[in-house]
């Protein structure tokens, strides 16, 4: 490195410090402890996709919690730059619009002092995309995560990196059997749910980009000591999530019913997955970078387990009671590869960080029904649908939401 580059990193180093302390400093005049304690805490996360749906209510979580944020996205999906600026009101976060293909971007935000931890979020995230634009799907999921986790290896090798994996790294799971019950499926053969022991199989271009990060993520822990883990994680909701047709259910129905827009249902609408409010989820990120020993180097389920599930039906009943009319429907045959139930087995996790989801299906449904309300004019400008569009910032097509 020449003297100049040393003396501007040197500089910037400083910088970063000071802008630290002072946040530190106002932070402890607003009550939050003694300057002294609270330098003592504070450490650093970085949280790629953070201002996506997860990410958003991650970084505002760490925020509160005295975690220096730093908040990496590209902004490729809609919905993100409302859910920057809910962060920007309520959350002190730094911004680095980086898209995680830019591996000189992604090693100029990990060169800049060391993290304390890594929630890797960021992501293309529909399988129907995956399957138009295979390409893409795979810069962004699996070089994507490979440019990151190589940053963190020359740059910041102690921060614990926690990679949001995928219930769709097991594909079609042929060794579980369900049957019909009522209402809704359910496994006669997996009581518990689907535990980390079943064998992978890639289905569709999201199942091997994710799947291919998945166990990138496991060898850097073995290789090179990261403390690194894998959640593979099942049906997330919760506030500020942009739900669309292909990508998150539970809000698009919520969204789609206030907006008056069409619901479709691809088979026969009793088809049961887990369903995992964020708030528990980002608790889950916390215990395990609290307990690194514990988790690195494993995958784990994470999901509502099947205490937490909800058939498709199931939810639109819970709709027309909530608001009070008939919500109408459209039918279509099943999509390949749906399918009929999908159950997280969860007590891996539990017993690594004794973690268990705390908010039951009702509560977390009313509270995302009572933000789409109140957000009417914000989620009425996105679309139904995921499709590729230009990038941002580079030349290759990226996905957004239209
Ligand atoms: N929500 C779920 O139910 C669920 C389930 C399983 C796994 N996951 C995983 O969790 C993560 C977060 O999901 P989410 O629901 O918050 O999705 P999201 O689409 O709201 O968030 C993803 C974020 O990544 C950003 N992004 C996309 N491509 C990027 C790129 N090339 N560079 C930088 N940023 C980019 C987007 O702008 C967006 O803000 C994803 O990795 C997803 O695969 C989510």
């Amino acid at each position: 490195m020449s003297l100049r580059l040393l003396v501007k990193a040197v500089w910037a180093e400083s910088l970063r410090r000071s802008c630290q302390i002072l946040r530190i400093w106002a932070g402890a005049r607003s009550g939050g402890g003694t300057i002294v304690e609270r330098k003592l805490q504070t450490k650093r996360v970085l949280i790629t996709g953070g201002a996506g749906f997860i990410g958003c209510n991650a970084a505002r979580f760490f925020s509160t919690r005295n975690w220096s944020v730093t908040v990496l996205d590209n902004l490729s999906r809609q919905g993100t730059d409302q859910n920057l600026k809910w962060l920007s009101d309520g959350a002190d976060f730094e911004f680095e619009k980086v898209d995680i293909r830019d591996r000189p971007a992604i090693d100029r935000v990990l060169s800049q002092g060391r993290y304390d931890a890594v929630i890797h979020l960021a992501a293309q995230v529909a399988v129907t995309t995956s399957v138009t634009d295979p390409s893409t799907d795979f810069g962004i999921n699996a070089m994507g995560t490979f440019n990151l986790l190589d940053s963190v290896r020359l740059h910041s090798p102690e921060a614990v990196f926690l990679f949001a994996s995928t219930n769709k790294v097991y594909g079609k799971i042929t060794g579980a059997q369900s049957e019909l019950r009522g209402n809704q499926y359910g496994y006669t053969n997996r009581p518990h749910g689907i535990s980390e022991n079943e064998p992978l199989d890639f289905l569709s271009p999201y199942g091997c980009s994710k799947g291919a990060a998945d166990q990138y993520v496991l060898d850097f822990a073995r290789i090179y000591g990261i403390p690194a883990a894998s959640f593979r994680q099942s049906c997330i909701y919760g506030p500020r999530q942009f739900g669309v047709e292909d990508q998150g259910w539970v809000a698009w129905f919520i969204i789609a019913s206030l907006l008056g827009r069409d619901i479709t249902i691809y088979g026969d609408g009793k088809q049961v997955r887990d369903v995992l409010h964020v708030d528990d989820l980002v608790r889950a990120y916390e215990a395990a970078i609290l307990a690194p020993d514990k988790i690195a180097a494993q995958s784990f389920n994470v999901g509502g387990g099947p205490d937490q599930v909800l058939s498709l039906l199931q939810l639109v009943d819970i709709l027309e009671e909530r608001l009070g009319h008939k919500i109408p429907l459209k039918w279509d045959d099943w999509r390949p590869g749906d399918q009929q139930v999908y159950i997280s087995d969860i007590r891996k996790l539990d017993r690594a960080l004794n973690w268990k989801p705390s908010i039951d299906v009702n509560t977390g449904i009313g509270q995302l029904v009572d933000w789409v309300d109140s957000n009417r004019a914000a989620v009425g400008t996105i679309g139904s649908t995921l499709q590729v569009q230009p990038a941002q910032q580079t030349d290759e097509p990226s996905v957004t939401a239209v």
